[in-house]
């Protein structure tokens, strides 16, 4: 069993959290904390329930995007945490935070990148018109919002009829277990997450 630390960082309300954290035995490594950029998310709580830390990083009116990413990467540190697991985190990582934890960061995001990525990706899927539609989760490196190597996806079909919330919720389902799985294969085995990475 690999000993990776990974810390969840949320903004909202944590399905991804309770989703990963009802797993974390089937996903190997640590999960040693919750990192939120805000007092008033629901993931608050389910960390709470999980027993596992939790670091809130609420961003200052006028901070720089620099001076928020080393107050970030404070909180992770004082988590002691090799990799950052991004779970409905709804701020831009700055180049400091993706060069301290330089890919050691995966992300999740509702849609079948490269299609759709930023914000409200199934109403931009709806008005595509696209008759599939999923959601993916990446490494996050330098460069493009969402962009990333994918490291896996799912599809779930879009209906006639569906709105963003209906699409939303069916997609959903499908973020709780391909995270759990995308998780498990990189910190389940004895090799590392860059051995693992290398030959995924
Ligand atoms: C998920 O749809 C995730 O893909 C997106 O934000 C949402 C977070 O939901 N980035 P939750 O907080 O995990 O419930």
């Amino acid at each position: 069993m690999s000993s990776v630390r990974y810390g969840v960082l949320v903004s909202g309300r944590g399905s991804n959290l309770g989703a990963i954290g009802r797993a974390r035995g089937r996903i190997g490594g640590t999960l040693a904390g919750v990192v939120s950029s805000s007092a008033a998310a629901g993931a608050l709580g389910i960390a709470e329930g999980l027993g596992v830390p939790t670091r809130v990083v609420e961003p200052v009116r006028g901070e720089g995007r620099d001076t928020y990413d080393a107050r970030v990467i404070a909180a992770c540190e004082s988590l002691e945490l090799d990799w950052i697991v991004l779970a409905g985190w709804m701020r831009i990582l700055g180049d400091r935070m993706l060069e301290r934890y330089a890919g050691r960061i995966v992300n999740i995001h509702p849609s079948l990148l490269p299609a759709f990525p930023g914000l409200h990706p199934h109403r931009q899927a709806l008005e595509a018109g696209v008759c599939v539609s999923g959601c993916t989760v990446h490494l996050v490196e330098p460069g493009a919002v969402d962009g990333g190597r994918i490291l896996g996806q799912r599809v779930v079909p879009v209906f006639a009829g569906d709105d963003e919330a209906a699409l939303a919720a069916r997609v959903l389902t499908e973020e709780h277990d391909l995270y759990v799985a995308v998780l498990a294969r990189l910190f389940r085995s004895g090799a590392t997450p860059e051995q693992v990475l290398a030959r995924w």
